[in-house]
């Protein structure tokens, strides 16, 4: 079996599955086509006309391209295109702006945190102080956050999450972090496509900072990241991304960025509408039919995720992989170290055209293939036959078969 037959067997599982892991999403065909381009084979090392390489001429123009249309979907100051993933952003930011041993507040996994708020930043051997939480709104609980900051002094405070249902109080923290000369830093990996599209917070508005995001979630880019900050900041974050964590910045994948935020600039408000609007739909099925779905009372989510306690995650994740359906467990505030919820995002299915309708049918496979309802292999070719109906990449220039 050579690798070409593996990625010709996973195309196929793909085009007869629901994604619906709230990390991922489809790039369009224009998209995929700057991965096989020459970029793929250059380095790039240094800032636009000050490369240490020579022939990085036409990349110089590739990477003004991207920081301008950045600060465009964006309205950022200052942004760099280089880190090649969330998590290595999320370094970056940790070696530009915190001295090792530095207090850093974040949320701890179980409220949503990533674990590049915790596990990375012990590279940089910084101590993360949790953020408190407010299980019931879940969110981040305002009153308490604010006393701790003053508390705790910490010189960063991240605000966003991987679990992440509602836009955070920005500017409040910001508010009191600076009070105490802390620097606030939005990490919008799973949002930048709600943000762009105007249908979540707006972190730079609202005074954060830096913004750091991956561009492969709800925005539907390459696997890579965005670093956007004020401009006193952007030397230093500079030299955190190069040469502190990156040397070769993937030119190939940053020519793949530029396209999908000119998509996004074109078709971003209505695909992140759509998402926003599937997420609830789902949700509110799913609660319908009796499934614990949190935030019932705050209208289920503003984003693109639903998450339901389920008691045993990892069961309910494995159950649904079997009929196809592709999730993943998560802890919720309440979790010692066993997942009880399980994390949906509908992004994916949107970009494949699917609207409210869909999310209805896909809650009901979710019912079906839980409570053992039709066996597991007519479950899999019901879901093959509806998903047969969506397997074109829209939001783009020409739709386009998806695998
Ligand atoms: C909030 C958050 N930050 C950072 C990351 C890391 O991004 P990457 O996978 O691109 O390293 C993730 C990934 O899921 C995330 O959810």
């Amino acid at each position: 079996m050579d690798v070409f037959d593996l990625i010709r067997q996973q195309s196929e599982y793909m085009r007869d599955s629901i994604p619906l892991i709230a990390s991922e999403n489809v790039t369009s065909k224009f998209v995929r086509e700057c991965y096989l381009s020459d970029f793929g084979h250059r380095y790039a090392i240094g800032e636009i006309e000050r490369r240490i390489y020579s022939g990085c001429d036409v990349i110089d123009r590739l990477e003004e391209m991207a920081v301008r249309y950045t600060k465009e979907l964006f309205g950022c100051e200052c942004v760099n295109v280089k880190p090649i993933s969330g998590t290595v952003a999320n370094l970056s930011i940790y070696r530009a702006l915190t001295e090792c041993g530095d207090k850093i507040m974040a949320l701890p996994i179980r409220c949503g945190g990533h674990f590049s708020f915790h596990d990375s930043a012990s590279v940089r051997c910084l101590k993360t102080v949790e953020m408190p939480f407010d299980p019931s709104e879940f969110n981040i609980d305002l009153n308490r956050a604010k006393k701790r900051i003053i508390e705790e002094k910490p010189k960063l405070v991240v605000l966003g999450a991987s679990v992440f249902l509602f836009p955070h109080p920005v500017k409040e923290i910001v508010e009191v972090a600076h009070e105490v000369n802390a620097r606030v830093v939005y990490d919008g990996s799973h949002v930048l496509g709600l943000i762009a599209g105007k249908e979540f917070q707006d972190p730079i508005g609202e005074g954060a900072d830096v913004v750091t995001a991956s561009t492969h979630k709800t925005f539907p880019g390459p696997q890579r990241a965005v670093i956007m900050c004020k401009k006193e900041l952007a030397e230093m974050v500079d030299y955190g991304v190069m040469p502190c964590l990156v040397s070769n910045h993937h030119i190939h994948s940053l020519a793949g960025y530029v396209v999908a935020c000119i998509e996004m600039i074109e078709f971003g408000r209505d695909y992140a509408k759509q998402t926003v609007k599937n997420a609830k739909s789902l949700a509110e099925e799913l609660y319908n039919l009796g499934y614990k779905v949190l935030c019932s009372h705050l209208g289920f989510t503003k984003s693109h995720q639903v998450v339901v306690d389920v008691g045993k995650g990892c069961e309910v994740v494995e159950k649904l992989e079997r009929v196809n359906i592709l999730t993943n467990p998560c802890l919720l505030p309440w979790d010692d170290d066993v997942a009880s919820g399980v994390r949906i995002g509908v992004q994916e299915v949107t970009r494949l055209g699917m609207k409210e309708e869909e999310m209805r049918e896909i809650a009901r496979f979710i019912d079906t293939a839980l409570k053992d309802k039709k066996p597991i292999n007519e479950i899999k070719n019901e879901i093959k036959e509806f998903k047969s109906n969506f397997l074109t990449v829209k939001y783009t220039f020409e739709e386009h078969p998806a695998y």
